[in-house]
């Protein structure tokens, strides 16, 4: 059996000055808000893992569907050797695409979540013996360092995760992306799609209540790792479709007006009654969109599959 890797790219303290730096910017900021990444210790993961059977968070099913239908095409297209997939979480959905992939020697889980990495990692590689497993606790929006591995290599990106980037984000991640890439080596890259406003936000505002648990993770978190005294009870979970910008925002609306004391950075912060904070954007896309900021970073869409009812999209793109 191959062993498991898992290497730490950042030193626990970096993590710790990152949360730092985001909650200081972030709720001394107008309007307030948090990057997503903070949702996931392993609480906030499992939460997600909850959140991708709910009926109505229909993204998860779309791009299986997409993943079943299409893996073979991928290998085929691709051959690749080595597999990176940027915000891994469970790695449920890509064992459809590790399984087409025959000539694949290396599988490079990334994510902020050690406890995701390591309970997939152990889990394919019983399945999989022969494959090596080399996971990264790494940001995926910082420079990765990538292991040496044999090409070709292809990159995935999956769940519709870019979409929780802002379009600048967005543009600066899909170049440094293209930078992992040598010519003929690829891209795929999960996208939800702009549909019917109602179905987009129940995905985004369960009837059971476990995406509000979610977003209220995020408060916990700060609790925990800076000292924080959020009351999670006095704030709502709030999810709107902004359609100037095409994208789902969640938010925790403050209940009251309050002050939430973050003695780590010896900051005091007032909320005001309904004040909100945004917690995380989720962008939908048009094929048109997606073509043109990939060929932006230098990446041409090659093949664009979509779900039996056009609802998320799989876009397979090459460097040149
Ligand atoms: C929306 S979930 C998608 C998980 C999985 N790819 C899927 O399709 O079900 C986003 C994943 O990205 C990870 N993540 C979020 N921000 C990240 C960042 N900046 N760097 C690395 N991983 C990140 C989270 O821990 C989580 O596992």
């Amino acid at each position: 059996m191959s062993p498991f890797l898992l290497t730490r790219t950042l030193p626990e303290d970096a993590t710790e000055a990152a949360l730092r730096a985001d909650v200081l910017r972030g709720l001394t900021d107008s309007p307030k808000a948090l990057p997503p990444k903070w949702f996931y210790d392993a609480r906030g993961s499992d939460l997600f893992e909850q959140i991708t059977e709910l009926p109505e968070y229909y993204p998860t099913r779309a791009e299986r569907e997409i993943l079943i239908a299409r893996s073979g095409e991928i290998a085929a297209a691709t051959g690749a050797r080595t597999l990176v997939e940027l915000g891994s979480g469970s790695s449920e959905k890509t064992r459809h695409l590790i399984e087409a992939l025959t000539d694949l020697h290396t599988y490079v889980p990334v994510d902020v979540s050690e406890s995701a990495l390591t309970q997939a990692g152990h889990a394919l590689i019983a399945e999989r013996p022969a494959l090596h497993v080399h996971a990264l606790i790494a940001d995926f929006t910082a420079r990765l360092a990538l292991p040496e591995t044999p090409g070709p290599r292809l990159v995935a990106f999956l769940g519709g995760t870019i979409g929780n980037l802002l379009p600048a984000e967005r543009a600066a991640f899909l170049s440094s992306v293209r930078a992992l890439l040598s010519p003929g080596d690829a891209l795929l890259l999960g996208t939800d799609l702009v549909k019917d406003e109602q179905v987009l936000v129940r995905a985004y505002d369960d009837a059971a209540g476990v995406t509000a648990a979610f977003n209220k993770n995020v408060l916990t978190v700060v609790n925990r790792e800076l000292g924080a005294d959020f009351d999670a009870g006095a704030f709502d979970h709030v999810a709107l479709w902004d359609a100037e910008n095409d994208w789902i925002e969640m938010r925790l609306r403050s209940r009251t007006a309050q002050t939430v004391k973050v003695p780590a950075l010896d900051l005091a912060v007032d909320f005001e009654d309904g004040e909100e904070l945004r917690t995380e954007i989720s962008a939908k896309f048009r094929e048109g969109g997606v073509r043109t900021e990939l060929a932006r970073s230098g990446l041409e869409l090659t093949h664009w599959w979509t779900d039996r009812e056009d609802r998320f999209a799989l876009s397979l793109s090459v460097a040149r």
